[in-house]
């Protein structure tokens, strides 16, 4: 009696195990989308999107030719992208790991997984790569100027464009497609032949474009410059027989009311009132994101002179720690108002300037 008792809770432990090892199983099988993204599992879209967009930087096999496990890893970062970026994919994969993932997208709607991914996937800058591979025929590249601000340069923000995209969807009948010229020989009579060129087409099931409303994110990264370009592969033009065109979108900086930008230096003009020029004052200026920079001077100011802020001008577009600096340049507003006999003799005892009557200074 006592024996079977044990027997049989021994069992239930030993079911357990089971039923825990193969939970872990479920979890750990796969890869770590959030290791290989370097994001904690709490990380936001937004964290996720520019974590992978600055790692596909760096991992580019283009830019890594010496590793040999570039592609491998570049490869373990889009798959991550991929599964992160998409609110029901990552829903999965936090409870069931990379293969549950797989499988929900085995019984999904025969979709391709990755059309979406691909389309909205950067180019490198590798741009023939893709007609050399196949000659299929191309359709027009879009160009498009994007206009933003130097607040959205200097702390970096996401801007969403809807596009009405023209799709190809299946329609009633069939259509000549492929048309390419073919020489065609001909036995005329005997020994004599006749050739000529002939336009051969296949028959294929007809299209037609209906437009679609697809979402683009476009992150504007902090110390992008002017005349960036953010291409979308395939979400230009379509064309019946081939491959979409390319968007591109070419990033403008809107010209700002306070602020210059040279590089990644901010310039910025202020005017203080002649008295705080001999006083010495004490400011603060709103910077782009609102932070304001102090400024302090004892000594006396002369119009044009410039202060630098070390480190409070745009960060770097290739390393966003390293930053630019402000320079702030100061005019002065002189009084209008006369002074009295007594307050002149004042300020000629203050100051005790060389009045020597200058006709020509030089300048
Ligand atoms: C500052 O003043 C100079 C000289 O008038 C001018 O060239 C420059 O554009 C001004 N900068 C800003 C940011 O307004």
């Amino acid at each position: 009696m006592r024996l079977k008792i044990s027997s049989s809770s021994l069992v239930v432990t030993f079911l357990s195990i089971i039923v825990l090892v193969s939970l872990f199983d479920d979890v750990l099988a796969g890869r770590d989308f959030y290791k290989i993204l370097g994001v904690s599992r709490s990380a936001n879209l937004n964290q996720i999107k520019k974590a992978y967009r600055k790692l596909a930087k760096e991992l580019h096999p283009d830019q890594n030719k010496e590793d040999p496990k570039a592609q491998e890893k570049f490869q373990d970062l889009a798959a991550a992208y991929e599964v992160l970026s998409d609110t029901e994919k990552r829903k999965i994969y936090d409870r069931h790991g990379e293969e549950g993932v797989q499988k929900n997208a085995n019984m999904g709607d025969g979709q391709d997984p990755f059309e979406s991914f691909f389309g909205d996937f950067f180019s490198f800058g590798g741009g023939g790569s893709r007609e050399e591979r196949n000659q299929r025929p191309k359709g027009g590249d879009v160009t498009m100027d994007l206009w933003v601000t130097l607040e959205e340069i200097f702390t970096g923000n996401f801007i969403e464009v809807v596009r009405y995209k023209p799709v190809a969807r299946s329609d009633k009948g069939t259509r000549k497609c492929n048309c390419r010229m073919e020489m065609r020989t001909y036995q005329v009579g005997p020994g004599r032949f006749q050739m000529s060129q002939e336009q051969v087409c296949d028959e294929c099931p007809n299209i037609k474009f209906v437009n679609e409303e697809k979402l683009l994110e476009i992150e504007i990264e902090p110390g992008m410059r002017d005349g960036h370009e953010y291409p979308f592969i395939a979400e230009g033009e379509p064309h019946i027989d081939g491959d979409a065109g390319d968007l591109k979108f070419i990033i403008r900086i809107e010209k700002h009311k306070r602020f210059e930008r040279r590089n990644n230096d901010l310039y910025t003009n202020v005017t203080i009132s002649l008295q705080d020029a001999l006083n010495g004052f004490e400011m603060e200026i709103e910077h782009l994101d609102k932070h304001k920079v102090k400024v302090v001077r004892e000594k006396i100011t002369w119009p044009g002179a410039t202060i630098k802020k070390k480190g409070e001008g745009l960060p770097k577009y290739e390393n966003n720690n390293i930053k630019g600096d402000l320079y702030i340049t100061f005019d002065i507003e002189f009084p209008k108002k006369e002074l009295t006999k007594e307050q002149k003799e004042l300020l000629r005892q203050i100051f005790e300037q060389d009045s020597k009557f200058k006709v020509y200074n030089g300048l």
